[in-house]
């Protein structure tokens, strides 16, 4: 059969990307809110086939979006233009060989029920630095369950 649409995309891992940011929300966001970003992200997502992790604590995002890189500027580029939020710093980009979110359009975490002083300490070390993010900490967060 001469079909190959829509085989194994993940296929060209070299023009897979990751990119994470941190960013300060203009106003505070309450919980209804942040269902109605979580379900407009994941709508979009899915289109992108862009997947990654979401962080709200206190005010701040802290976003890890991977996937194509074309697909991830796109996103970038509507996360950007958001004006419910600045972005502070762009923690880390890289070419990355697979995917750390594979099966989450978008998980989502607050600081609450979640280890509150370890999200601190990542919140810190970004805002000082980007050099010195803790991505390992931030993955850490997620855990295996992304709802
Ligand atoms: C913290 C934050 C995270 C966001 N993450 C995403 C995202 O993962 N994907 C996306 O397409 N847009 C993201 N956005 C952008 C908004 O969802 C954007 O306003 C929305 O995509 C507009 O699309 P709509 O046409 O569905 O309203 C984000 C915005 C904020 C403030």
């Amino acid at each position: 059969m001469a079909e190959s649409k829509n085989i194994a995309l993940d296929a060209s891992p070299d023009k897979l990307i990751s990119k994470t940011y941190l960013s300060r929300a203009v106003e505070p966001f309450e919980i209804a809110a942040l269902e109605a970003l979580l379900t407009s992200c994941r709508h979009n997502n899915g289109q992108e086939q862009v997947t990654g992790a979401l962080l709200y604590h206190g005010g701040y995002f802290m976003q890890l979006i991977e996937g194509f890189d074309e697909a991830v500027e796109r996103t970038y580029a509507r996360i950007v233009s958001d004006s419910r939020h600045e972005i502070i710093s762009v923690l880390f980009e890289d070419h990355i060989s697979a995917r750390f979110f594979p099966d989450w359009s978008m998980g989502f975490r607050t600081s609450e029920g979640a280890d509150a002083a370890s999200i601190e300490a990542i919140y810190e070390t970004a805002s000082r630095s980007a050099a010195r993010f803790p991505i390992n900490d931030f993955l850490l967060l997620f855990g295996n369950d992304g709802d």
